[in-house]
């Protein structure tokens, strides 16, 4: 048994033997970087260094970084996903390259002295190359000179096998991957590697080789300085060297677990909706006690890291409450978790007070109205039974209002709603929702015009692409499974498009075909692509598709994909044209968008799928 203690140790060890010197945890809450709410990654905090600026600790650095990472919370309860963990993590600002990184990595994972493991448990993948950058021969080699077979070496693109920070823009380049066998036997098959058997392979550490700078025209420059950035999960890395099953028996989540079983009077083990529901409560603490615990005097409130902080508490309260747990009981978990995290990250320890007075405040003004709002829910539920024996008309649909209602009086998050109305077999309108939610928030033009800029990071060539491709996606998925659809996210870069919309269920491999014929199909027609000033009203008049009428002044552009005029039964068979309000910027024929294809689909909340989608 090794503990996270260990680990973290021998890393740090292992690395200083190399020349590398230790500098601490940055803070989970980014400086000067307004693309992120959260540090995901070691390399977060560094990007100045790698970028050329001298550190003052040098060029070899190393540390066990605090991250936190929302994208998968609707996840949270399997045996893997998790918001906050621990990222170990070696850094060369343009001193060794490739070869000792891999090298290093390998040694540490195999050597006896170090990690001591079966290095036929191990397989890796590296970047496949396409136009912007050549295949990673330099990396394959590295591993083969270490002994690694050929077929343990599989080579993807950089869907997978590349690295950059959210932001977008700033160093980026190609990784390898360093996989561990979990599948059943002694010894994967000669065959099985990542790419053929993912399902059987858990990847423990990532070393990107940042050769590239992406700039905000979406071209990748050679860096002067190339890095090496690499990320090792200290959950996983600990699942894999002891043979657990999941990330909660790991020493830093397992105390809390036994701390929840301790004031619900409940075993862990009881049934599948406890160990769900232990398990959503023990990660969602853990992070908001570390997000509140980092010297960011963050409290729970409704924007940005606050509101995240607060979702995570009533979620863990709602949860303790499925458990039967009816009092305070949040700040007894945060005693846990600064427990085991204070000698490794003290600022927790320091701002203890604050962490408990805020949770416990956060608690209880939430239990004041939970159980009303409950009830209120309860309600909803009776109301469409009766619709539906009266009438024998079956509502399916929380309404707006009705979220916004639960959201208003009772505190309720969206999310919150979302999962419940998801539990009972509902979805929700979340249009309406933000309709009446920014209706009351007054929020002034000039904030939100300022968030809406988000979704689009730069004007790069492939972005502009990638954004005319967006509408068209749109509008093939209300064509294929209704009208319900509605854009809830989109995120551009320029290696593919990530677009999040309403819909209640996991789309099926006919529909996505469809989809991505309907797009194709519109590709082909090279349709023009072009714009009218209108306003809101008369946009919405005309059919345009645009959710964000507030985030708009009086007057906005209305971009068309296609010819209004072809005939119906052309239309058949086409989009019949895009209509949606848009600030641009767009492509103006549709035949230079290559070919469209879904590489996922996926869920993103509860009623919330995700679309990431290429072109080629
Ligand atoms: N920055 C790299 C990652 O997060 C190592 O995977």
């Amino acid at each position: 048994m090794i503990t996270s203690v260990e680990l973290r140790q021998k890393f740090l060890d292992f690395f200083v033997a190399k020349g590398h010197k230790i500098i601490p945890s940055a803070s989970l809450i980014p400086e000067n970087d307004p693309t992120v709410l959260f540090t995901t990654a070691g390399m977060h905090p560094l990007v100045p260094y790698l970028l050329g600026e001298p550190h003052p600790e040098g060029d070899r650095l190393v540390n066990t970084q605090k991250c936190v990472r929302t994208n998968d919370i609707d996840e949270v309860g399997d045996d893997c996903h998790g918001t906050f963990f621990e990222m170990l993590g070696n850094w060369s600002l343009g001193d060794y390259w490739k070869k000792e990184s891999i090298a290093w990595s390998w040694e540490f994972l195999t050597s006896p002295a170090w990690l001591n493991l079966d290095p036929k448990k191990i397989s890796v993948t590296v970047f496949a190359g396409d136009g912007d950058a050549p295949r990673d021969d330099e990396s394959a080699q590295a591993w083969k000179e270490l002994g690694l077979p050929e077929s343990k070496i599989a080579y993807l693109p950089k869907a997978d096998n590349w690295w950059s920070p959210a932001g977008q823009t700033g160093p980026c380049g190609p990784d390898t991957e360093i996989f561990w066998w979990k599948g059943e036997g002694a010894h994967p098959p000669e065959s099985s590697n990542p790419a053929n058997d993912s399902k059987n392979w858990l990847e423990i550490w990532n070393n990107v080789f940042m050769q590239y700078n992406k700039n905000a025209a979406g071209k990748f420059e050679p860096l002067k300085q190339k890095n090496v950035d690499t990320g090792m999960g200290l959950e996983r890395t600990l699942v894999t060297l002891n043979g657990f099953k999941d990330v909660y028996q790991v020493d830093t989540l397992w105390p809390i677990i036994k701390k929840i079983q301790d004031v619900s009077g409940r075993e862990y083990v009881e049934s599948a909706e406890t160990v769900r529901s232990m398990r959503i409560i023990a990660d969602h603490l853990r992070a908001a006690t570390m997000i509140m615990g980092d010297d960011k005097g963050i409290a729970p409130s409704n924007v940005d890291q606050g509101y995240v902080v607060r979702r995570l508490i009533r979620r863990a309260v709602r949860h303790g409450r499925l458990l039967g747990i009816r009092e305070n009981f949040c700040s007894k978990i945060a005693e846990e978790v600064i427990k085991i995290f204070k000698a490794i990250y003290p600022e927790a320890l320091r701002n203890r007070e604050f962490i408990l007075n805020e949770i416990a405040a956060e608690e209880s003004k939430f239990r004041n109205t939970i159980e009303q709002g409950l009830k209120e829910f309860e309600k909803l539920l009776d109301g469409f039974r009766i619709a539906l024996e009266k009438t024998g008309e079956r509502v399916t649909e929380i309404s707006g209002k009705q979220a916004f209602k639960l959201y208003e009086s009772y505190g309720f998050p969206l999310e919150m709603t979302l999962e419940l109305a998801n539990e009972n077999g509902l979805s929700v309108e979340v249009e309406g929702f933000e309709h009446a939610f920014r209706a009351h928030q007054d929020l002034s033009r000039a904030g939100a015009e300022q968030k809406f800029k988000g979704g689009l990071a730069d004007s790069g060539e492939m972005s502009v692409k990638y954004h005319t491709a967006t509408h068209l996606l749109h509008a093939a998925l209300r064509a294929v499974l209704g009208e319900h659809v509605a854009q809830r996210g989109s995120n551009i870069t320029a290696e593919r498009l990530r677009f999040d919309f309403s819909h209640p269920e996991k789309m099926t491999d006919e529909q996505k075909s469809r989809v991505e014929e309907l797009v194709n199909y519109a590709i082909k027609r090279d349709y023009p692509v072009s714009f009218a000033g209108t306003t809101v009203v008369e946009a919405k008049a005309g059919g345009a598709m645009g959710l964000f009428e507030d985030k708009y002044g009086a007057k906005v552009k209305v971009y068309s994909v296609g010819d209004p005029n072809e005939a119906p039964e052309a239309r058949e068979n086409s989009l019949a044209f895009s209509k949606e309000i848009c600030g641009g910027p767009h492509v103006a024929n549709t035949a230079v968008l290559g070919k469209f294809k879904i590489i996922k689909e996926e869920a993103v909340s509860a009623g919330v799928r995700r679309i990431k989608a290429t072109l080629s």
